[in-house]
């Protein structure tokens, strides 16, 4: 489904005309096609700032080919992770105040700090959690020009993660990301280098696969070189083989919520040579306030997207995960926010976010990193069934005044299931363009 206001905004004098009454269309966002590329920021200028990590700034995002340009930059990187007190964030407004309306459209602004609880005094730890407020209301200013804020939190040790951070932030592929902060933890081992197709000879399951926000992460992970195993229902074969075929990928039809399917999937993997990145994306909606809610509608939603997800886990554990592997749950900004007419959906995505952290716990001693996604509104089948006063107002409330695109959210979860998120465990990834709902 496309969006007819940013289908408006392509033509520039409407776009003149409603601006100038006062009714501002929404910038189409500039995303990235194709697999990864060296150096995604070619024709891009960057001003960079700070030097608190001890990271060359200037040298890493001339590495990711852009140029060091101060006037009407693409891309700010802040490092205000020594920021301490009143005088320390007197220096963010100072670096940012002269150069944020200049930036140009679909730019890109990171802020790196520390966590909190690394902090080596008060100040500093109100400077760093001050950061928080400040990028998330700098990602609402910046919405309408199409350019996404975000902050990196890093750990004592993550320093070398924060490239394959930046890599996605301040790329064409973080499109609907903005608002959002991220930790880098410093107990996950070494940051690899990155090379082109970083999936290059990995397995890769994909549940609800035909479809969607599936169907694009398939079509992501295989275009960075992933073996892929596409896996949906039996009623949704024809579009599972045709996005199995586009891709050279293997077909499992098996619904999630069937009795054998933990066993057939451990077991097909375990003949790909073990998954190596595993997408819990299969879920489905069955809304109703609870008081009229019946027990099938409760039940159904619960064995989808949270029964099913424990016992295909379970059984993949004990044999076809690969060491080092990477896992990621869908979840939704609507678990973390709530909404009404869907308590049975919310606490499946809520427990999606439990389950990241729980997982990287668990399984950090073999090096498997485990992450939630949580899209926002997003154009597909299931938010295409959402009445139209409700969708229209579900569609503008972010900063970004659109809906996100399957793509989007198989960007953040490619992201994530490569080795440019080695930095990261346990957490949240929110795909909602800086959803003004929910933290
Ligand atoms: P979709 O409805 O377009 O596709 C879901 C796919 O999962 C379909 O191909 C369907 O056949 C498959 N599936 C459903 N039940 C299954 C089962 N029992 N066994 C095997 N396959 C099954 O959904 P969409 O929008 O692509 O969503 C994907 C995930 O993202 C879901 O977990 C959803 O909750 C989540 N999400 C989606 C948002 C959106 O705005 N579209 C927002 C937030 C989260």
């Amino acid at each position: 489904m496309s969006d007819y206001l940013v289908n408006l905004g392509r033509n520039g004098a409407a776009r003149n005309v409603l601006g100038r009454i006062g009714v501002p269309l929404p910038q189409e966002l500039r995303r990235a096609e194709g697999p990864y590329e060296e150096t995604p920021l070619t024709d891009r200028t960057f001003v960079a700032h700070g030097a608190g990590l001890g990271l060359d700034l200037g040298a890493a995002l001339t590495a990711l080919g852009a140029t060091a340009g101060p006037d009407g930059p693409d891309v700010i990187v802040l490092d205000a992770s020594d920021a301490e007190g009143v005088d320390g964030l007197r220096t963010l407004y100072e670096t940012l105040h002269p150069r944020i309306r200049t930036l140009a459209r679909n730019g890109r602004i990171v802020v790196l700090g520390r966590p909190e609880k690394d902090a080596i005094s008060v100040g500093h730890a109100v400077a760093q959690a001050a950061l928080d407020g400040f990028v998330r209301s700098v990602a609402k200013e910046l919405g309408r020009k199409g350019s996404t804020a975000n902050l990196v939190r890093v750990a004592p040790g993550a320093e070398a993660h924060v490239l394959g951070a930046l890599r996605f932030l301040l790329t064409d592929r973080s499109a609907y990301v903005s608002g959002q902060p991220l930790t880098l933890r410093g107990d996950l081992g070494a940051a690899p280098v990155f090379a082109p197709q970083p999936l290059h000879g990995k397995v890769a399951l994909v549940t609800g696969a035909a479809r969607g926000i599936g169907a694009a992460t398939t079509r992501r992970l295989a275009a960075e070189g992933a073996k892929v195993l596409l896996l949906d229902r039996e009623d949704a074969s024809e579009a599972l083989d045709a996005v199995a075929t586009e891709v050279g990928g293997t077909v499992l039809y098996c619904d999630i919520t069937a009795a054998d399917a933990p066993e057939r999937i451990a077991r097909t993997l375990a003949e790909m040579g073990g998954a190596d990145v595993v997408v819990h994306n299969a879920g489905i909606t069955r809304d109703r306030t609870l008081g009229r809610m019946s027990d099938a509608e409760w039940d159904l939603v619960m064995q989808v997207n949270l029964g099913a997800i424990l016992r295909v886990h379970g059984a993949m554990a004990a044999g076809s995960l690969n060491d080092g592997a990477r896992i990621v749950l869908l979840s939704s900004t609507v678990g973390i926010a709530g909404n009404p007419g869907q308590t049975n959906y919310a606490a499946t995505k809520a427990a999606m976010v439990g389950l990241s952290r729980r997982l990287a716990g668990d399984l950090a001693p073999r090096g498997i990193g485990v992450y939630a996604v949580a899209p926002g509104f997003i154009e597909t089948r299931m938010t295409e069934t959402i009445p139209f006063a409700t969708r229209e107002g579900a569609r503008r409330l972010n900063s970004l005044s659109q809906g996100g695109l399957p793509q989007d959210v198989a960007e953040g979860i490619t992201f994530l299931s490569t080795s440019l998120a080695s930095g990261l465990s346990g957490g949240v990834l929110r795909v909602c363009g800086g959803s003004l709902i929910g933290a």
